[in-house]
């Protein structure tokens, strides 16, 4: 007879198995489907998805390291600190980002176990209707589900005519396990892992060149954001990043590619030594036998769901990447946990419109709510505050004082509708301001809250301050 249990979950990655943890905890009986190619030690597949085993944890352990490894060479003679001879070994410094993952995705496993969730390692996909509610099978195993919760994640889109190999040709696997630090660096696409992973391998030495489709930088930023991130990676930092290009033949080599592309109008070529494909995702629906049972998906190829993350199909839910919105560990998290919140009968609840985000470059970029440029397109009266990191005495302190914090308040009401940041920490100061907007806080109500001193946050401070031309120290 088929296993049977309140909630199977198909997939394990930030959506998959927070989902099931929530699920676990509220009493349900549940399960939790992975088949992803990361085998553990066992040989079972590693649970954590894309964010813990090829993605956001493991790139950022490498740009610690690389962080690192550049302030050893360009930001400590400031403080009187010099050093000579320092080197960098490759392979230890991967060896530390594989054992980071190891001990996050096996914690997984102990977290399951704590909460009683069932691992089947496997392929899911549906089968029919009936049984608890529906068929299910997971690598070749009949599982019975009164509730499914689809949280397939997404992979790398690929290019056509460049076939990712991930040791010539890489995407973001490959590009987190270079065993040297190759001299010339291709990366097509100047979006968030290739701006990410090209000032990881730049700090360490290589030249980085980026190759952009799009006329415009960062297009989703802000724009005064966009300005100040092009100025420092490219003037400063060095990253030759090509705009409104348009890739030709890609051919590889004994000793690399040469990718031939086309800006403004003049056919050129690079050369490289490796090359990172980096020009988006696509959700992963394949194989999960949607048309079996009738599952819809949008023209983009995305599960098509409500606000509540449910699917056309009664008690079938979809979150994380293989769902509208921002392709987000922490988004897709949040939706396991509201979608098994209400199949346990709560009132579960993901608020899209604050949902921060975040680019791990240096300096770090941050940003919540609307930026200038979308709220001109809708018409909307706002009022700006903007306070550069120059006039912060921590920031002084430290060494860095690059960028600025731009909050965006409505001209009528002052309810904050943005906040911008680029700037040392900007993924941890952007916390404020997403609990400010989540309670539909003013700009007023920021200046009068008091912030520690010194701080990086007494620029959001300012900057609230600012929005009412009363700044104190700029
Ligand atoms: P992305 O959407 O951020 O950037 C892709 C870039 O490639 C865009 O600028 C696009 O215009 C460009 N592009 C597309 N086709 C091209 C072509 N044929 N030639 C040249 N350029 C082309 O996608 P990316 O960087 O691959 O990241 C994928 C997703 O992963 C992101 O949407 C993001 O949500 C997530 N992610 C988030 C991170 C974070 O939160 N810090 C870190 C890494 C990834």
């Amino acid at each position: 007879m088929a296993k049977q249990f309140d909630v199977v979950v198909i997939g394990g990655g930030p959506a998959g198995y927070v989902a099931a943890i929530r699920a676990g905890q509220l009493g349900l009986s549940v399960a939790c489907a992975e088949s992803n190619p990361y085998a553990d030690p066992k040989g079972e597949p590693r649970l954590g998805g894309t964010c813990l085993n090829v993605g956001c944890i493991p790139s950022k352990a490498l740009l610690q390291s690389s962080e690192n490894y550049h302030l050893l060479h360009d930001g400590f003679a400031q403080h009187g600190i010099t050093v000579s001879g320092a080197k960098i070994d490759i392979s230890t410094m991967v060896g530390r980002k594989n054992k980071i993952v190891d001990q996050f995705t096996g914690g997984i496993k102990g977290l399951f176990r704590k909460y009683k969730v069932t691992f089947i390692p496997g392929h899911g996909k549906f089968v029919a209707a009936g049984g608890a509610g529906w068929k299910l099978d997971i690598g070749g195993e009949a599982v019975e589900a009164k509730h499914v919760i689809v949280a397939t994640g997404s992979r790398s889109r690929p290019l056509p005519g460049v076939p990712v190999d991930n040791e010539t040709i890489v995407d973001n696997v490959g590009a987190l396990d270079f065993k040297a630090v190759p001299k010339k660096l291709g990366i097509i696409g100047s979006g968030v892992i290739g701006l990410e992973l090209g000032s990881v391998w730049k700090r360490l030495g290589a030249e980085v060149t980026i190759l952009e489709a799009l006329p415009t930088f960062l297009g989703a930023c802000d724009e005064s954001v966009a300005k100040e991130a092009w100025k420092v990676f490219t003037a400063k930092q060095g990253l030759d990043i090509k705009l409104g290009c348009k890739i030709g033949e890609v051919k590889k080599g004994k000793s690399g590619v040469s990718i031939a592309y086309e800006q403004d109008g003049k056919a050129t070529t690079l050369d490289c030594d490796k090359l990172i494909v980096s020009i988006g995702r696509i959700p992963n629906t394949d194989g999960l036998a949607a048309d079996a049972v009738g599952l819809k998906l949008d023209a983009r190829g995305f599960i098509e769901v409500d606000g509540h993350c449910r699917t056309t199909l009664p008690n079938v839910y979809a979150v994380g990447d293989v769902v509208r919105g921002p392709m987000l560990a922490h988004k897709a998290m949040e939706e396991g946990v509201m979608v098994s919140e209400i199949i346990a009968g709560q009132a579960g609840h993901v608020n899209l419109d604050t949902v921060p985000w975040v680019i791990y470059t240096s300096p770090e970029i941050a940003w919540v709510g609307k930026t200038e440029q979308q709220l001109k397109a809708e018409g909307v009266a706002y009022r700006t505050g903007q306070i550069p990191f120059m006039a912060n005495g921590r920031a002084m302190g430290m060494g860095d004082t690059t960028g600025f914090v731009k909050m965006i308040a409505d001209a009528k009401t002052d309810r904050i509708l943005g906040v911008h940041i680029i700037a040392a920490h900007a993924s941890e100061l952007i916390s404020e301001a997403v609990v400010a907007m989540e309670f539909s806080a003013s700009s007023e109500d920021l200046a009068r809250i008091v912030h520690a001193h010194p701080t990086l946050s007494e620029v959001i401070h300012e900057a609230a301050l600012a929005v009412d031309k009363r700044s104190l120290h700029f």
